[in-house]
């Protein structure tokens, strides 16, 4: 549980081209509609698409609600993020196992105190979908990558109530 608030957030997953780079821009939005100052980026656990553009699916069906993913760009998860963010969010529970391996090698290159970053699921705050995955849409069709943006927003929603909740107390 993310006790304090953020100043830096990365969601991951598989890829960065699908679900992270949607909930990089659902969060980012959802953050700047509540005035949050809150950094985000993303990144994927696997080396296979860095460097593209998300996946064109992704693009159009996040585009048709407001969201532009145009300008992200793939890169892989990197022991360096341990110290850089604060909350990492991972997409479901294989991501979420491999972010915790490679924190193992950041603990090591760094150290524990300097590797802050806490380590949850993306719905970890979601009343509805608590600690559940967010699907993998790759090989799925466009009511997947429908799902994929509903889910983001039920989370980025989620986690809006939980910040708003410290921002109070
Ligand atoms: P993502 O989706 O992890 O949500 O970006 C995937 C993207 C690519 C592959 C699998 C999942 N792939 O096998 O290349």
């Amino acid at each position: 549980m993310a006790n304090l608030m953020p100043k830096k957030v990365l969601c991951v997953c598989l890829g960065n081209i699908c679900r992270s780079p949607t909930a990089e821009a659902v969060l980012r939005h959802f953050f700047m509609q509540n005035h949050l100052d809150i950094f985000v980026d993303s990144a994927g656990t696997a080396a296979y698409h860095i460097g593209e553009a998300p996946d064109h699916r992704s693009q159009k069906h996040a585009g048709q609600r407001g969201y532009d993913l145009s300008a992200l760009r793939a890169r892989q998860l990197k022991v360096q993020d341990f110290t850089e963010f604060d909350l990492i969010l991972a997409m479901d529970h294989q991501n979420l196992k491999e972010i915790e391996k490679l924190h193992q090698h950041a603990k090591q290159q760094f150290s524990a105190d300097a590797c802050k970053a806490k380590i949850v699921m993306m719905t970890a705050q979601d009343p509805l979908r608590h600690n559940q995955a967010i699907a993998d849409p790759y090989y799925g069709d466009a009511a997947d990558f429908e799902l994929v943006i509903d889910h983001c927003e039920a989370a980025s929603q989620a986690w809006i109530d939980t910040f708003s909740k410290l921002t109070k107390s």
